[in-house]
């Protein structure tokens, strides 16, 4: 598919609309702190999963907030271990750099955000009283591919944004929503929460604009108690859910990184080489696109409580440096890595990398040994290929993929036009 460039300046620019092979929308809304037991258990979530898919075997990658949130865009957190504030090098690139692409539209929705773009660690409610909006549930303004470049920080907006983007059918076709300090759960509680939830989405699930091929992830950052393995509770929602499947359970096994390669597939983008690559793409998706899911060769030992190291992490000793992404991966999308990744990584080409593509999930273990560190490899193909069927769609209900084993070498075409990652001089560093 071929799209032309739309040149933005200050203001947003209404780029072509971009149907995806299951969904044309995705939206994910993200709630604070919780186990998977307490929040299945709780009323009003069980009321929207009669809606939607209960997803039963979803991870959150680590503790606290933070680095949850900038893996789902980033496809790693950097050993980050911490809700500081954060800024992440010029370098490093996103989910907006695979949906600039092909021109789809993307936005932040932060409720209590004072203004498009804020960059502070967080502002008051209207009456003064606490932190209301918060920088670390914020997964776009760490990245410095984001914060330095103003068309991109014009996207980060406010809940009444939303609410008008709602009204005038103008909402983008990828955003990440959170609700404020009360409503996402920090401060209050699992009801409060899920209460919120259930007010705030079911007008919108009765809206048929709304609801037109749109796909929403309700789920928790983390979960609650460090001591166990990190499930939370994840809804699939919206008017991308087949009828036959609402009200039902899917126990393929996810993380945040579920939804870099959901998003892949669905539009055929490329990948970050990044452990966006060889995530589970949510099931319905994978259905219709023929995609071949597995679980982790590790999944016996999953417990995603501690950070591995990483150039993010407080602890002296886990300071490493930045890891090369890992060239030669093709993704969920059929693509191989992101143009300007490539450019930009292309000195690094030959060195060690712990992204492989194999899915396994890496943690910085429980406090008494480390089982599942990350483990650094020279760049190379992902052991299992998780090329997809570059044509045509498979039916849904075929159980058959179109995935080879073998490595096949998939032609690239790539519509990457913002070229220009050139040498940047950057000069924050914290923590
Ligand atoms: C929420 O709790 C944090 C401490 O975790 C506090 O700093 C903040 O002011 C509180 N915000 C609200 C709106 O109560
Ligand atoms: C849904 O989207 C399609 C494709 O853009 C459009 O033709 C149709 O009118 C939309 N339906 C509703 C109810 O908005
Ligand atoms: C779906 O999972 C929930 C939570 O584990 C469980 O209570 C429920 O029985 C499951 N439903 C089905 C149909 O398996
Ligand atoms: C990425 O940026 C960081 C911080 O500026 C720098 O230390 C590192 O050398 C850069 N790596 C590449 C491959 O550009
Ligand atoms: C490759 O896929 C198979 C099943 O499709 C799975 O059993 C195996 O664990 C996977 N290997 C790796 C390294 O992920
Ligand atoms: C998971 O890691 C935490 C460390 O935060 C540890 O307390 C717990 O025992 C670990 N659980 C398992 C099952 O290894
Ligand atoms: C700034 O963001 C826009 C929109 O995402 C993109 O087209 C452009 O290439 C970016 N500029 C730089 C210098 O990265």
């Amino acid at each position: 598919m071929r799209f032309s460039f739309v040149l933005a300046g200050a203001t947003i620019a209404t780029a072509a609309y971009v149907p995806g092979k299951a969904f044309d929308r995705f939206i994910t809304i993200w709630l604070e702190n919780e186990d998977f037991v307490a929040v299945s258990q709780n009323s009003h979530m069980q009321a929207l999963a009669k809606e939607g898919i209960l997803l039963t075997d979803y991870y959150g990658l680590t503790h606290p907030s933070q680095p949850n949130y900038i893996a789902s865009i980033g496809g790693d957190y950097f050993g980050l271990n911490n809700d500081g504030y954060i800024t992440i090098p010029q370098n490093i690139s996103t989910v907006v750099d695979l949906l600039d692409t092909q021109n789809i539209e993307w936005k932040g929705y932060f409720e209590g955000l004072p203004g498009p773009g804020f960059m502070g660690a967080g502002s008051t409610a209207f009456d003064g009283s606490g932190w209301d909006y918060v920088r670390k549930h914020n997964p776009f303004i760490p990245y410095d591919s984001i914060n330095m470049n103003g068309t991109r920080l014009a996207r980060v907006q406010s809940f009444a944004d939303f609410d008008n983007d709602v009204k005038a059918n103008t909402l983008p076709q990828y955003a990440h929503m959170s609700p404020d300090m009360l409503n996402d759960g920090h401060n209050t509680t699992l009801d409060y929460a899920a209460d919120w939830s259930e007010t705030f989405l079911s007008p919108l699930l009765t809206n048929a604009q709304f609801m037109n091929n749109t796909l929403i992830l309700l789920t928790y950052d983390e979960s609650a108690t460090y001591a166990i393995p990190n499930k939370i509770v994840s809804i699939l929602l919206g008017g991308a859910i087949p009828a036959n499947l609402k009200g039902t359970n899917d126990s393929t096994f996810y993380t945040h990184y579920s939804i870099l390669a959901t998003l892949e597939n669905n539009w055929g983008l490329p990948n970050l080489g990044r452990y966006d690559v060889g995530a589970n793409v949510f099931d319905l998706v994978a259905k219709q696109t023929g995609y071949l899911n597995h679980p982790p060769s590790n999944i016996q030992h999953v417990n995603d409580s501690l950070s591995y190291a990483g150039f993010l992490n407080s602890d002296p000793a886990k300071q490493i440096a930045i890891p090369p992404p890992n060239l030669q991966l093709v993704g969920a999308g059929g693509q191989g890595v992101i143009q300007s990744v490539k450019s930009t990584w292309l000195q690094q080409q030959n060195e060690m990398t712990p992204y492989d593509g194999s899915g396994t999930v890496y943690d910085g273990g429980n406090g008494i040994s480390d089982l599942n560190s990350p483990v650094y490899k020279v760049q190379a193909p992902a052991p299992n290929a998780t090329a997809i069927a570059t044509s045509t769609v498979a039916a849904p209900t075929a159980t058959e993929t179109k995935q080879s084993s073998a490595r096949k070498t998939l032609l690239l075409s790539i519509n990457w036009a913002g070229v220009g990652f050139g040498a940047f001089a950057i000069a924050a560093f914290v923590l």
